[in-house]
């Protein structure tokens, strides 16, 4: 049995006062979520305070992203032990925003997944083909290329500790999002990569989210497809309501 695992990327929005607004109003209209897992990953600088916030609460601290040292001459960076310090359990890592402005490549990407591993943390590994690759009939190969390259040198024992989000570049921020079966089709292609990597059985409790264009409006679909395990959501997690509706979405024995 897969948990959901509904995650909050609020990219590089909210002070810290707004999010502290915005985390007690999430806390407030949070309820019961015993059948599914919650992870808000806020900017650096609100980690400290939500940490705080979060403690005793069933939401779980992530970051949006981490270096592959644990400490020394890098300036501007934050390492893993650094965000296991300040309360992180999740962290992104490859990310489409960071593969576009910040140059992060595959070997980049599976160095920092791996040191996130190597100090306990859990990672969320993004993959994603752009609009022209979709339109080229490659998206799969592209998609199945950044999995196996995400995963490279990472052992069956530390595999479930990994999530993977598969977030289409052309659905991110764009309110086009990708329909439930194109989803559901890639999800079910990323599961059989993992099958192949590593075994039928750990890739049967992998959890596989979708990212790009989630809303309250069509995540009870998107949550209904047997491969899409849970969601990473952008602009609808900056605000409680939407979130919390995203949160709570309803189970396919509940449409
Ligand atoms: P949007 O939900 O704003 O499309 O962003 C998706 C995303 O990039 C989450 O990581």
């Amino acid at each position: 049995m897969r948990t959901p695992l509904i995650a909050g990327n609020w990219k590089m929005y909210k002070t810290v006062s707004e999010a502290g607004d915005l985390v007690e109003a999430l806390l407030a209209g949070l309820g019961a979520v015993s059948d599914r897992e919650v992870v808000v990953c806020p900017p650096f600088t609100a980690l400290h305070l939500l940490s705080s916030l979060f403690a005793g609460t069933p939401i779980a601290l992530g970051a949006q992203d981490v270096f592959y040292e644990s400490q020394g001459a890098y300036t501007g960076a934050i390492s893993p032990p650094m965000l296991r310090d300040v309360g992180c359990r999740y962290v992104i890592v490859g990310h489409s925003e960071r593969r576009q402005y910040f140059g992060d490549d595959d070997a980049v990407v599976n160095r920092k997944l791996r040191a996130a591993l190597a100090h306990g943390l859990r990672p969320i590994l993004c993959v994603g083909e752009t609009k022209p690759q979709r339109d080229a009939g490659t998206a799969e190969q592209v998609v199945v290329a950044q999995v196996q390259a995400g995963l490279a040198d990472v052992g069956a024992t530390q595999l479930p500790d990994v999530v993977i989000a598969y977030e289409p570049i052309w659905a991110i921020g764009t309110g086009d999002t990708a329909t439930a079966a194109d989803a559901q089709a890639m999800h079910a292609t990323i599961r059989a990569t993992l099958a192949a990597l590593y075994t039928p059985e750990l890739a049967q409790n992998l959890r596989i989210q979708y990212g790009g264009s989630v809303k309250p409006d069509n995540v009870d679909e998107l949550m209904a497809q047997p491969n899409i395990d849970g969601a990473l959501v952008g602009g609808a997690s900056l605000k409680a309501d939407s979130f919390l509706r995203i949160v709570h979405f309803r189970k396919r024995s509940m449409l």
